[in-house]
């Protein structure tokens, strides 16, 4: 099966850095489509290029929709987050359809894995090893999300997961992060109107959200071992400081960072 990787990505500071991390990550892994949706009006300078090079190593399609800037001006007044990367998600699953769901649809569509990799995470290559093999949903642990070392799913003597092993609101239909499954493409395409929801989700919900509509936690497939071992980390990214910039004359806009 091909894994096709969603990444949602934005413009900031550090874009070109995670996306160059995570290009060269994904390159090393065989049969893998990269799936890049910027969240911006028009596809960018920065990641069109990055993206040309990209290509050389692995195969990718370039998406993008914005989303509308009301939503960020409204996170940024209140203490509310909006889902990021929900609808550059959604655009990705629409893509899928798109290009594979219809009835006859040439190409047929491939043996399929989908797998949402945020552009910050960092992933180890074992983790594409271990969803390729995805029927339904398949699920492993993530590190540094929850407040915990690691959050993962309980998997009972029985291989299956009854649960949840985290703090945070472990009564969520599906308690885990973004990075911590993925779903089989025939499932997906059977399931035309599956999106993550955008409005009115709770946090912690968004997962849950898309998940329900295609799934039941009886028949989720453990990884990793039984759900064991830590092969993605939720890491994110330091903002850097830029308070020197344009000081002294130290500043060349030239440059593409
Ligand atoms: C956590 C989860 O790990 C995310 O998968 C989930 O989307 C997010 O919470 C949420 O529910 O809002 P966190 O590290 O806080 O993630 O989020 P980011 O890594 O900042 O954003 C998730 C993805 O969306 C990234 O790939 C990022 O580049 C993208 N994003 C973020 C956008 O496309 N637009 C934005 O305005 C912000
Ligand atoms: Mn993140």
């Amino acid at each position: 099966p091909v894994i096709f990787a969603v990444t949602p990505t934005y413009a900031r500071a550090v874009q070109k850095a995670e996306l160059t991390r995570l290009s060269h990550t994904l390159a090393l892994v065989p049969n893998l489509h990269w799936l890049v949706v910027e969240d911006a009006e028009s596809p960018t300078q920065l990641v069109k290029h990055l993206l040309s090079r990209a290509a050389r190593r692995l195969p990718l399609t370039h998406l993008y929709v914005e989303t509308p800037p009301h939503y960020r001006l409204m996170a940024n007044r209140s203490h509310l987050r909006f889902p990021r990367g929900t609808l550059q998600r959604n655009a990705a699953l629409k893509w899928l359809r798109d290009v594979y769901g219809s009835f006859n649809s040439s190409p047929p569509p491939p043996d399929g894995v989908v797998y949402f990799a945020d552009d910050d995470n960092t992933y180890s290559l074992d983790v594409f090893r271990e969803m390729r093999s995805t029927l339904t949903v398949s699920v492993w642990p993530v590190a540094f999300v929850g407040g915990l070392r690691f959050e993962s799913p309980a998997v009972g003597a029985d291989g299956r997961v009854h649960g949840w092993r985290t703090v945070f609101d472990p009564r969520r239909p599906f308690a885990i992060d973004m990075a911590g499954f993925a779903i089989n493409l025939r499932l997906l395409l059977d399931k035309p109107d599956a999106y993550f929801k955008f409005q009115g989700v709770k946090g912690g919900y968004q997962e849950s959200s898309l998940l329900q509509q295609l799934v039941s936690r009886d028949l989720l497939e453990p990884r990793a071992s039984n759900c064991t071992k830590v092969l993605v980390w939720h890491t994110r990214t330091e903002r850097p400081s830029f308070i020197y910039e344009g000081k002294r004359g130290f500043t060349d806009r030239s440059v593409e960072v």
